[in-house]
């Protein structure tokens, strides 16, 4: 059911910081900032010819991220995200074998513009998973 890697999120107190890092440092090509406030998050994604990496800040008050961060101040891993073809199917198999949708469990629009959701880490190895519908 879930086909690519479509990126590997971590969390980051300092966005401006860690993308001069990728960009300097590790030479990747680095994306503008963009808010997702829908989300809680502002986001910068770094291309790799594989895959992408999505650096992710705190947003407004609520945001899913600070909690996070208040435990990793220093940042780390958050989630991943996996390619699925079909998000409300993905979803429907995973009630059905006993997952948790994160959230009212109907999939948001994400950073690229397409439908997510996410997945409860304790049903999946303490990794918080992102499920993205990719057409
Ligand atoms: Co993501």
């Amino acid at each position: 059911m879930i086909g690519r890697l479509n990126h590997v999120a971590i969390a980051v107190p300092d966005l401006g910081a860690a993308a001069l890092r990728y960009h300097d440092m590790l030479g990747a090509q680095v994306g503008a900032p963009q808010d997702l406030p829908d989300h809680g998050v502002r986001v910068v994604f770094v291309d790799l010819p594989n895959t992408r990496i999505e650096l992710l800040a705190p947003l407004g008050e609520e945001s899913p991220v600070a909690g996070f961060l208040g435990r990793n101040p220093r940042g780390g891993i958050h989630h991943l995200c996996y390619e699925v073809a079909d998000l409300a199917a993905a979803r429907d198999r995973l009630v059905a074998t006993g997952a948790r949708v994160l959230g009212d469990g109907e999939p948001k629009i994400g950073a690229h513009g397409n439908p997510v959701l996410f997945l409860h880490p304790g049903d999946f190895d303490g990794a918080l998973i992102e499920l993205e519908e990719v057409g």
